[in-house]
């Protein structure tokens, strides 16, 4: 069976596709255009697909009739049709946990450089304005004891509620699909509704699965209500906040600032006033980029595509 892998991905996972006797096409060349990428997909039994710029709905079906397998080389699978696949018996496989650390450590990077205003701080040892020792000037502020909000406790949030509790002592509240009791109980997490998280967190951060119907849920009618020293950070997707909404906001500090490694769109255009804002962190969707987070997520693509060509279902799945 021949597998289609959209970009080079670490050795590791392509290993463990030819020790099970897979034939692999990679391309020669990366940015793929949407066509040349059909065209590869047409002559596929199984793709291996890396990003999200290209989406698997029921157009690319129509087109593709002899994929039978779609291993994804991210968590996320908000770029697929699943209902659709799912009703073709087409498994979609997914690549959790291995990277959750590594994401989460992003959003903790940037609830700390937002904090401590390390894009501005950096910008003023950049452009030669060191400046002197200042009592007033460049202040941050301390997430000791604050209110940590987690939008979507799945594996990532609770990395991140981990971790700010560890470090910060945070007060972890959260709004989820359904409870999470591992949460609460050994991070005495609260769920909250919506809009007990918007008002009541310090710190809010986005760690859900993004759906189509909640595109752009965060957006000036949630940056009103949150606290003026409100800290955004969004690692999900970047569908989920309102770019030009965040960016009001941050320059009318109606709050403290955002950090971002998903933007809306994205990639981010060079001139967007965003980058202007001193308040802001803003990273290239490098949560999962770490070499353990990258090599896990290839052996388990692999793995996925491995046992659908035996016939057996894929170990992570998201197809219900
Ligand atoms: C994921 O795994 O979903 C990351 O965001 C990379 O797309």
């Amino acid at each position: 069976m021949k597998v289609f892998i959209t970009k080079r991905i670490p050795e590791a996972g392509i290993q463990l596709l030819k020790d099970a006797g897979l034939e692999i096409f990679i391309p020669e060349h990366e940015n793929l255009s949407h066509e040349e990428w059909l065209n590869y997909c047409k002559g596929s039994d199984m793709i291996l697909s890396v990003g999200s710029e290209f989406r698997y709905d029921q157009a690319f079906f129509n087109n593709c009739p002899e994929v039978k397998a779609i291993a994804l080389y991210s968590v996320g699978f908000d770029h697929v049709d699943v209902k659709e696949a799912t009703a073709r018996n087409i498994p979609v496989g997914n690549t959790p946990d291995v990277l959750s650390k590594a994401t989460s450590d992003v959003a903790f990077l940037l609830m700390q450089s937002v904090a401590r205003r390390a894009s501005y701080n950096f910008g003023k040892v950049k452009s030669g304005n060191w400046g002197d020792f200042d009592p007033l000037h460049a202040l941050g502020q301390e997430l000791y004891g604050k209110t940590l909000g987690i939008f979507g406790l799945g594996r990532i949030g609770m990395e991140m509620a981990k971790k700010s509790k560890t470090a910060f002592g945070m007060e972890i509240i959260y709004h989820n699909r359904s409870h999470n009791d591992e949460a609460e109980k050994e991070l005495g997490a609260r769920y909250v509704s919506f809009d007990e998280l918007i008002t009541q967190s310090d710190v809010l951060s986005i760690h859900a699965n993004f759906k189509p119907e909640q595109k752009e849920l965060f957006n000036a009618s949630v940056f009103e209500k949150m606290k003026e020293n409100a800290i955004f950070i969004n690692t999900a997707r970047g569908g989920f906040h309102n770019q030009k909404d965040l960016y009001d906001a941050l320059a009318e500090h109606k709050i403290w600032g955002a950090g971002l490694d998903v933007t809306n769109p994205e990639p981010m255009f060079k001139d967007d006033p965003m980058l202007e804002l001193s308040n802001v962190c803003v990273l290239p969707h490098i949560g999962s980029a770490t070499v353990e987070a990258r090599t896990g997520m290839a052996k388990i693509a692999a793995a996925n595509l491995i046992a659908f060509s035996k016939g057996e279902p894929m170990p992570a799945s998201v197809n219900p």
